[in-house]
């Protein structure tokens, strides 16, 4: 099974050494800026014997190297620079994301794409309309982390809870939706924990000054990579192609799926509340502002 990372900055990094740590594939990391990739491929292959692990990896800056991947992750893009307004910032990155769909339909026509590069639910879709891959097969990664924050949040106020029964759906953005299907606990608490669950990624980012999370969001990559490789056929939350579904069509949002080796093998609908119906709306509406700019 061979990986293929777009982007050897810090999430696609520390994705690529989480994958070869655990042995789960082989990894070609690639990355334009010359050198970067392979030099972070040689420090990761050096940790192998520390790890027993016999996966391969290298580095390239040629996309032609990626030939072949089963399952390709894109972490290239910007991060938003100082006078950077967000539209600058999503114009930029959606140049990025079409130069890298073309490679990887070029490269990989039969893979698995996960997403990452922000803004993640539109980038998502950007992805699936320039490759015409099966949607089941391109994923956007945010669900695993936004919700793995809502429960580390509960965890840091001692809350007894079932892991299952919370969950973070909607877009990775400021009207992400949570819900709660746990009874102990109170409304207080949900709305403090979800509330510091939503707005991690900025916290991270004021205090790391420059760059933005990358621990997180690299290990809920990794179990996005892990139910695929493994066929698990596991239950989470990732950014996915609706066709009816929870009321949207044609657009990707943060929604629980099923993952297998054939991607995304089902999505899961729950009954939703009132009020979630509406927050999953207003979130929907977001994303399908962005989506109608770059697609003008
Ligand atoms: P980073 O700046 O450390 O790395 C990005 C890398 O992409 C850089 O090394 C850059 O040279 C490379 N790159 C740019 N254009 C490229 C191209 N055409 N081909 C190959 N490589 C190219 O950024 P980081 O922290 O790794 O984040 C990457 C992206 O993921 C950002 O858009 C960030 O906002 C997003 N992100 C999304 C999360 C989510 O939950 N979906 C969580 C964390 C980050
Ligand atoms: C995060 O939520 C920046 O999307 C990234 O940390």
């Amino acid at each position: 099974m061979k990986i293929a990372i777009i982007g050897a900055g810090n999430v696609g990094a520390m994705v690529a050494s989480r994958v070869i740590d655990s042995g789960l594939a082989d990894v070609v990391l690639v990355d334009v800026v010359p050198g970067m990739a392979k030099g972070k491929a040689l420090d990761i292959s050096d940790a192998r014997p520390i790890f027993s692990s016999r996966s391969g990896i290298t580095g390239t800056d040629n996309f032609a190297d990626i030939k072949g991947s089963d399952i390709v992750v894109i972490t290239a893009g910007l991060a938003r620079k100082p006078g950077m307004s967000r539209e600058d910032l999503l114009k930029k990155n959606t140049e990025i994301i079409k130069e890298v769909s073309i490679q990887v339909k070029k490269y990989c026509p039969s893979s698995i794409i996960i997403v990452v590069t922000n803004p993640l639910d539109v980038m998502t879709y950007f992805v699936m309309k320039t490759t015409g891959f099966n949607p089941k097969k391109v994923i956007g990664m945010a669900g695993v982390l936004d919700t793995a924050r809502f429960i580390n949040a509960l965890w840091e106020r001692n809350q007894d809870i079932d892991r299952d029964k919370v969950l973070m759906m909607g877009s990775h953005g400021d009207t992400m939706v949570p819900v709660n299907r746990s009874e102990n606990i109170s409304s207080e608490v949900f709305s403090e924990t979800s509330e510091l669950a939503r707005n991690r990624g900025a916290e991270i980012v004021k205090h790391l000054g420059t760059g933005s999370a990358y621990f997180a969001p690299s290990a809920s990559v990794f179990a996005m990579l892990k139910a695929i490789v493994k066929n698990e056929k596991s239950a989470m939350c990732a950014s996915a192609y609706l066709e009816g579904q929870y009321g949207e069509k044609d657009i990707y949002i943060g929604v629980p799926v099923v993952l297998g080796s054939l991607g995304i093998e089902k999505i899961i609908e729950i009954e939703l509340t009132k009020e979630e119906k509406q927050a999953f709306k207003k979130s929907a509406l977001q994303i399908r502002e962005g989506i109608t700019t770059i697609m003008l």
